[in-house]
């Protein structure tokens, strides 16, 4: 067995068809092992989002393969894929995806309120991982009652709360001041250390600096890689 928590292989993903279609993949080959925190860079539309999607299984690629933790996602059963959503990822989307409806903590406990936790067990999980964003005084505040950069921390509590196994973040820093940015940072990484993967999608080089290794893209191909003590070099003639 290989330590590899994801693999993409020969992914592609094509919107649309004839002479309006995009490439917005065009067959990436990734591997993120366990431990490993890689950091995705590149201009709008270069397919970040796609990749993370795609690595979640939350939409299929036109072609390609994607193995998660040793599953085949291309013939999954949709339960297999439910579970491994459920249990296995912890997404933050680029646009936070909270439930309006449920407060704070509740929206942190869901995943695990559907994993079976009890609820005691899973409230004090959700408020811990609260807490470790700073935001304890908020638990029972519901979503349009908090700021962006809040809401934010809420869905990054989300994805690291029961032990997630694969990361996948979208611009989780975007809302953020730099103080609280660095904080979630922070706790990404220590959540790859106690064996997490993890792939992040940003545009600041100073929170790639947390990753091992940084991809780069470009109209959906990767066009470079760094691994970690090389990081900064090729981050400076990109700039
Ligand atoms: N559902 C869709 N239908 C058609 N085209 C799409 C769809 N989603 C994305 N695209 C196109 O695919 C390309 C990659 O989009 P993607 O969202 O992955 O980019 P991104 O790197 O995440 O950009 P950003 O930094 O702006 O978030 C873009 O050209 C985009 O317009
Ligand atoms: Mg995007």
């Amino acid at each position: 067995m290989s330590g590899a928590v994801l693999q993409l292989v020969g992914v592609t993903q094509q919107y649309g068809e004839g002479e309006t279609s995009v490439s917005a993949l065009s067959g990436v080959d990734l591997t993120v092992d366990k431990g490993e925190l890689v950091a995705i860079m590149g201009a709008s539309g270069s397919g970040k989002s796609t990749l993370l999607s795609i690595a979640g299984g939350l939409q299929k690629p036109t072609s390609g393969e994607v193995v998660v933790e040793g599953t085949y996602l291309s013939t999954a059963t949709r339960r297999d894929l439910a579970q491994l959503r459920r249990r296995s990822l912890g997404f933050v989307f680029q646009d936070f995806n909270l439930i309006p409806t449920l407060t704070a903590v509740e929206n942190v406990t869901l995943p695990l309120e559907l994993d079976g936790f009890r609820a005691r067990v899973a409230r004090r999980a959700g408020r811990d991982a609260l807490a470790s964003v700073g935001l304890e005084d908020k638990i029972d505040s519901y979503p349009d009652d908090l700021s962006g950069g809040q809401q934010q921390r809420v869905a990054i509590a989300r994805a690291v709360v029961g032990g997630r196994r694969l990361i996948l973040a979208d611009e989780p820093t975007g809302a953020l001041d730099s103080v609280t940015g660095e904080a979630v940072m922070k706790m990404i990484r220590h959540r790859v250390d106690q064996g997490a993967a993890g792939i992040l999608v940003t545009h600041e080089p100073r929170h790639a600096a947390w990753a091992d290794r940084i991809v780069f893209l470009r109209d959906g191909r990767i066009i470079d890689e760094t691994q970690r003590h090389g990081a900064d070099a090729l981050l400076s003639s990109t700039r």
